[in-house]
Formats: C-alpha cells, structure tokens, sequence
C-alpha cells in the first residue's frame, strides 16, 4: 500500500510541473493584445482611470476587435510592509488590487501590473529585487494576469538571470500570468528570452513621433522600424519581439503616420498595447485601432514577423508571410512627398521572392489583392500595382488566395 501511495505521489509532481510548465509556454499564442497605462498617464494613475479604462475598452469596441490586458505601468506601488508584501498606493487604490482585478475581470477582461528587476522602478517606486517570489505570490493572490518587468536600478545584475529568476517565480506561483520583459533590447533578449518570458523589448522607449531621436535615447517610429530589420527569425507563438507600445491618439503624429505606425506593428507581430486615452478617442483614430482585418494579420496564427523584403531608400517594402500560404505587403513611404508605385508582382513579388524568405512559401496561382485599410480587393497579381502612397503613409494589401 505504502509503495503504491509513493509511486501516486511522484506521478501526480510530475504531472502538476508538466502541466504548468505547459500552461505558460501557451500563454501568448499569438502577440498579446491590450492598453498600457504609461505612454499617456505617465504616474498619474489611480482605480478609478483604470476600471474607467476598462469600461472604454468594452464600450469603444476595442475588446471586441481582440484587446484585452489592461496594464498599470509604474507607480502603483508605494512601498513594502514589515513581512515585505508590496503594498498598492492607498490614495490611488484605496479599494486594492484584488477588487480592481475582479472588476477588470468581471468585464471579460484581464489585468496586468508592472515591476521591475531591480531594487527600485524607474520611478524610484520599490522594485523586485530580492522579493520576486513574495511578490509572484502576492500577484497571483490579487488575480494578474499580465506581469511587464523592467531594468531601472538593476545594479550590474546579468539580464538573462534576473529575467529567469521572476519567471521561475511566475510559473511557481499558481496562476498564468504572462510574462513581458522589459530591458530595452539592451541584452539582445531575443537570444535567451524564449521560454524565460513571452515578449521583450527590443529598443529604448517610443515617442509620439514618426521620424525623431531624442537626446536621452527616446524613439519615433522609423527609428524603432530600423531596429526591427533581422530579429523576425526570432519571433513566433509564444515569444515575440517587442517594439515598444502603441502611440497612436496621442496627438504627436498625423493619422497617416499613425496609419502606417499601426500597420508596421501588425506587419511585425508586435502585441498591440495602445496607449492613449480610450475614453476620449477620435473616430478616426478609433476605427484606426479596430481595423480587424489589418489585426489579422497580426494575429495571424502562424506567428511570422514581416521581414524587409526591398529597400529603396524613401520606399521600403515589407512581407509578412501569413498561414494558408498567404501573405502581408506594406509599402512604407518614409519621406514627406508622395510616391508614385509601380509594382509588378510576377517580376518582383511572386515567383521570385519566395528565395528570400525560407519560411516562407507562395502558392503558384495568382492572387487576390485586398486593401486592408479601404476594404476592397484592388485586382489581382496579374496586374502590375498602381498606387501613389502619400508622405509617411503605407499601402498594405493582403494577398489573398484566388481559391478562397
Ligand atoms: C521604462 C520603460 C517604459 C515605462 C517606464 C516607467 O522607461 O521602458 O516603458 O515602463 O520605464 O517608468
């Protein structure tokens, strides 16, 4: 008898560690989808921005177009109490966690907070170090579902093992809980980051503009795209490169800039976190970030990230491979003056690029071409393509199998 409950027990460990392990490498099949509190709100935050932000996202049709996390960046937090638990600002959260994780949930939507490896965040709130398995615990006791980790006052720590250190705490702490590293592509985390955490930063922080460096390191949007070029090898579901969240609506840029900024994100597989103010949205830039059938192909279920497939200085062209031997072209004029496009897909684009991408597999039949931003199919691949794209605009199109 004594043998049998011993041989039970060891089946049922192994099971249980199976299991999670599992759980978490699932978490994120495709790039996760949700707003973030800071590019807009910086510290300004408190519970009743967020469930009011949790309403809009409802409301405003944004969680029916896929979005769902929404995240408390830094200065949540205002300190620790004697046995270490971190505490929520009492102004701010008077209700705590746990109630505003419930609410957020009651709403079909999931809860995300932020912290930091080391010993303080970047606000100089208390930071993880020394406390990641208390405060996975105490996470998972309040019901988040999303954890962003970053890498102010990391004092000489090694990336990768600071980042493995949480994330043995969030796989031991009872709940999924997606994992976002956040250490700006300083430590080249795509190369150690898959399995450890399901996103990571690849760059400094994103500013609200297209075309621009900031002294301190702050990015626009081609700066970020530049960075991207080579690191789609590795990406996929589970474990994505991360540009830096969403700007669009927050007024530094034209609605064709943040065109072409949400669509480079879709085309990179890049998760989706807006970072405006959803509560009060323009409808051109709400109908800008539920533009379902450009989300497509971010989620698009085979994970591939667009590669820079032609450079041509002012006009770049970039495809993301898509499942059912399908795929994404987004024509990206960098410059201030229109362009005149003349592409001729059976020269450049069908028969002769499929070398340039070994992930990549063409269908020998023409295509179907569909404009994801008018919403109409615009010809076939037989046609040589036609377009003027405007200053700091893109043309993305969806090659469609005939067939369909
Ligand atoms: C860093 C991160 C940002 C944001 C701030 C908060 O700069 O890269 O995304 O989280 O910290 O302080």
């Amino acid at each position: 008898m004594k043998n049998v409950y011993i041989l039970l027990s060891v089946t049922l460990v192994i099971k249980f560690t199976g299991i999670a392990g599992q759980t978490f490498e699932k978490l994120a099949p495709t790039p996760p989808m949700g707003w973030n509190s800071w590019n807009k709100f910086g510290c300004n935050v408190s519970e009743i921005l967020i469930r009011e932000m949790a309403d809009a996202m409802v409301e405003s049709g944004m969680h029916d177009a896929g979005y769902q996390y929404i995240v408390i960046d830094d200065c949540w937090q205002s300190g620790r109490d004697n046995t270490g638990n971190i505490i929520a600002d009492p102004e701010r959260f008077p209700s705590g966690m746990k109630a505003l994780a419930d609410y957020i949930h009651s709403k079909g939507l999931k809860f995300g907070l932020y912290s930091c490896a080391g010993s303080k965040t970047c606000q100089g709130r208390p930071g993880s170090r020394g406390y990641q398995f208390q405060d996975a615990r105490q996470y998972a006791a309040w019901g988040v579902d999303y954890l962003k980790y970053d890498w102010c006052y990391n004092e000489g720590q090694d990336a990768k093992a600071a980042y493995k250190t949480m994330s043995d705490a969030l796989k031991q702490c009872g709940r999924p809980i997606v994992f976002s590293i956040c250490e700006w592509g300083d430590n080249k985390p795509w190369e150690w980051g898959k399995g450890t955490g399901h996103l990571w930063r690849t760059t400094a922080d994103i500013r609200d503009c297209f075309d621009c460096t900031l002294n301190w390191g702050g990015l626009g949007v081609l700066q970020i795209l530049d960075k991207q070029a080579g690191l789609e090898e590795y990406a996929g579901p589970g474990h994505w490169n991360d540009p830096d969240m969403l700007e669009i609506g927050n007024g530094g840029q034209t609605i064709s800039e943040y065109r072409a900024h949400f669509s480079l994100w879709c085309m990179l597989a890049a998760p989706l976190m807006a970072g405006n103010d959803l509560r009060d949205m323009d409808e051109s830039i709400r109908l800008l970030l539920t533009n379902k059938e450009v989300i497509a192909i971010n989620q698009d279920t085979s994970g591939m990230q667009a590669f820079k497939f032609l450079d041509y200085g002012d006009l770049e062209i970039w495809v993301k491979a898509l499942s059912n031997d399908e795929a994404s072209f987004c024509f990206l004029n960098r410059s201030n003056a229109p362009v005149n496009l003349e592409f001729n897909w059976r020269q450049f684009g069908l028969y002769h690029f499929s070398f340039a991408n070994s992930r990549f597999n063409l269908r020998k039949n023409d295509y179907q071409i569909r404009d994801l931003w008018k919403h109409k199919n615009t010809g076939t691949t037989a046609d040589v393509l036609s377009a003027s794209i405007g200053g700091h605009d893109i043309l993305m199109v969806r090659l469609m199998a005939i067939d369909k």
